[in-house]
């Protein structure tokens, strides 16, 4: 069932999560109220579309600037040239046969900044060129769960277990588990600094709408703190699996022009790397700054 809140409508998906928000044009001077709005219903839906914009980067950086307070990527290699926080993610090779943008960006379960102590609250990403099959259909999708609904879906045994425990995060953990994955291999060795680990709860709140998420995933979190390796290890993969079972999933069938938004207190997403060259998959991304997890 679809709900117009005043000029715009918001269609959710069949999934647990994700919406299309029909009537905005980003390009556009959006109004305050319909900039609140759409982070309302960012934080209920935790993934949303905007179809058929067309933005140039000033544009989807300034929109972003409206959602809150922009944040540099961790990997600024892969920034597109004159613009400290756009990030330029693509399969496309320069004349050195070089990626011009992060080629695996996304190729395993995940939330954008869980490394750091302050991960991102929220992630823009915005269309310019689909991969496609031979039939048309668009190939390299985005897949979403709601880490919430997961949370909710829990036993109270496992709600009781997890409480108050908190865990270990790293981005060299995610580099791991691309390597094992055999993505990564074209990216740069992390610096040192990259590598750092930072502690977050197991079970997060949401910030704004005080949800509790789960907060653990398969690469990003090394161990859980006072547990045996081995228990700890079992309960990262139980808890992981558990938020990505299939009838979990809003997959994004990406169209050029979408402009997807998505809330990282309270999901997790995949990129599906279904595409090569001379399919060429050209992707802006933009992100906003968050708090400290509780
Ligand atoms: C990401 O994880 O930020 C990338 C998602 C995608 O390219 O589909």
């Amino acid at each position: 069932m679809s709900a117009t809140l005043e000029m715009e409508t918001v269609v959710p998906s069949q999934a647990p999560l994700g919406a299309e928000i029909q009537g905005v044009d980003i390009s556009a001077d959006v109004d305050h109220a319909t900039v609140q709005r759409i982070k309302a219903a960012l934080h209920k839906y935790k993934v949303i579309v905007l179809r058929d914009q067309h933005l140039t980067p000033e544009q989807q950086i300034a929109f972003c600037a409206r959602i809150g307070t922009l944040e540099p990527h961790v990997l600024p290699q892969y920034l597109v040239p004159g613009y400290k926080d756009l990030v330029r993610i693509s399969n496309v090779l320069d004349q050195a046969s070089q990626p011009i943008g992060m080629i695996d960006a996304g190729r395993l379960w995940h939330t954008d900044g869980h490394f750091q102590q302050r991960p991102n609250m929220y992630s823009m990403l915005y269309a310019l060129e689909i991969p496609h099959d031979d039939a048309g259909e668009p190939l390299g999708a985005t897949l979403f769960v709601s880490t919430a609904v997961a949370y909710e879906g829990l036993s109270p045994e496992m709600k009781q277990r997890i409480a108050g425990l908190k865990a270990v995060n790293s981005l060299a953990g995610v580099y791991e588990m691309l390597k094992r994955n055999n993505a990564a291999s074209l990216r740069a060795p992390l610096t040192e600094a990259q590598k750092r680990e930072v502690i977050h709860p197991v079970v997060r709140t949401h910030p704004f709408t005080g949800e509790k998420c789960i907060y653990v995933g398969k690469g990003a979190t090394i161990r859980i703190l006072g547990l045996p390796e081995e228990e700890s290890r079992q309960l990262i993969d139980e808890l992981s699996d558990w938020c990505v079972r299939d009838e979990m999933v809003y997959r994004h069938r990406w169209q050029v022009g979408d402009l997807l938004m998505w809330d990282n207190s309270g999901s997790q997403h995949f990129a599906v790397g279904d595409y090569a060259l001379p399919q060429r998959r050209m992707m802006h991304r933009t992100t906003v700054a968050g708090s400290v997890p509780f």
